[in-house]
């Protein structure tokens, strides 16, 4: 009975919320996938514009036959970890191919984007003479890093470098390392941090900087290589991790860094030696999809393209948006209630966007958010802003009546 009860509280909100909305917003069932960007559910196609397929290579030719030559050679998993059970050739291959496009000396394949930030933190930081500064609104993987590592974390104000530089002077000559960690592009709201100034800033103080470029690799960049490569300071992040679930469409994480201890990690970093490594089909699929990122650039360029369209069309529209134009456009909404029934509204209007709402959204704010992707078509976007157009339509309505 005890484990239960603190269940209750989180269950009455869950059960308000699904109320509110109309249906469950975290559950939504695909019933069946129809390509990158539309689904069945609930018996009616719909667009989806909350999927992180930022290039929209899920299903790629090549990486889709990549894959299934590699279940075929290579079997359907690895049945445990490289610690134990060694480590595939494709593994190692791929660490090659993410080192090379990178241009960093090292490279280590996680099992998920989550477990390269918490792999890599805990196993740098130790207790009691190193620290962590990050970032206030990194995502829940890199919180949990630092938490693994069980060193004291300090918070810095959100993309703000003199936060970090006051944060940083404070520390006593007690503290031997220092690591600050931040994101290139927030998930959320699709804001880009000052990464040139927050690498000068922790290098002025001896902190070494670890940025986590999971929306931003394939993104950013004249060649997709993140906002590190945008702002020319890609060879002076320690430690590049990025993930394969979104522009790599695929599972699986790494870290990419020029320090040969980097190479340590392989047997001090918990995430990475005990839990199984990645498929050969992931591996074989992120692969192909990083081989195509660094020969075509046209797909980044597509994204960019739906996305000016659609971040116009909002702006036009009178929505209040999160950031400039990216690839990820929130919208704001008043509160809870107004963004649960606003996000039904665009399912009824076949449109699938993220709801998210606080505690997991910064500031407490409640957002509509949805992501573009290369593989929307001009039909796709027509849907989505079309729905928007309705949906503004409806709040002006509400707002009259109020
Ligand atoms: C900023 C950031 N880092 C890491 C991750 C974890 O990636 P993965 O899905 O590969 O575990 C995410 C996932 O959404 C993310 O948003």
């Amino acid at each position: 009975m005890g484990l239960f009860e603190k269940f209750q509280a989180t269950a009455e909100v869950y059960d308000a919320l699904k109320e509110s909305a109309g249906r469950d917003p975290f559950g939504v069932s695909m019933d069946e996938m129809k390509g990158p960007t539309r689904a069945m559910v609930e018996g009616k196609e719909i667009v989806l514009a909350g999927t992180n397929n930022y290039l929209g290579l899920t299903y790629d030719e090549g990486a889709v036959e990549a894959a299934k030559t590699a279940i075929v050679e290579s079997g359907t998993g690895t049945t445990g970890s490289r610690f134990a059970n060694g480590t595939y050739a494709g593994h190692r291959a791929l660490e090659n191919e993410l080192a090379d496009f990178l241009g960093y000396k090292h490279c280590m394949v996680f099992s998920t984007g989550y477990q390269a930030n918490l792999g890599a933190i805990s196993a740098l930081v130790q207790p009691p003479n190193d620290v962590i500064l990050i970032d206030a609104d990194c995502h829940a993987c890199i919180y949990d890093g630092c938490q693994l590592s069980g060193a004291e974390t300090i918070r810095f104000r959100h993309n703000d470098p003199e936060s970090l530089d006051k944060r940083l002077s404070r520390l006593g000559p007690e503290i031997k390392g220092k690591l600050v960690c931040f994101e290139g592009m927030y998930s959320m709201f699709g804001d880009v941090a000052p990464v040139k100034e927050l690498v000068e800033v922790a290098h002025k103080h001896g902190a070494y900087a670890l940025l986590d470029e999971a929306h931003s690799f394939g993104v950013f960049g004249d060649s997709g290589r993140g906002v590190c490569e945008r702002d020319g300071v890609l060879d002076a992040v320690d430690f590049y991790t990025g993930t394969f679930s979104k522009s790599l469409a695929s599972i699986g994480g790494f870290v990419a860094s020029n320090h040969p201890e980097l190479e340590y990690l392989r047997f001090s970093s918990r995430p990475y030696m005990f839990t199984a490594s990645p498929s050969p089909a992931n591996i074989a699929a992120a692969s192909a999809a990083l081989a195509k990122i660094a020969s075509d650039n046209s797909m980044r360029e597509r994204l960019w393209e739906n996305a000016k369209r659609v971040h116009a069309a909002f702006t036009q529209l009178g929505f209040d948006l999160c950031a400039p134009v990216g690839p990820v456009i929130a919208v704001k909404l008043a509160d809870r209630q107004e963004a649960c029934k606003a996000w039904n509204f665009l399912m009824e209007e076949g449109v699938y966007v993220n709801l998210a709402i606080p505690p997991g959204t910064p500031n407490a704010t409640s957002i509509l958010r949805l992501s573009v992707s290369a593989a929307h078509t001009g039909e796709d976007l027509d849907v989505i802003i079309n729905a928007y157009t309705s949906l503004s339509e409806a709040l002006t309505k509400e707002t009259a009546q109020a």
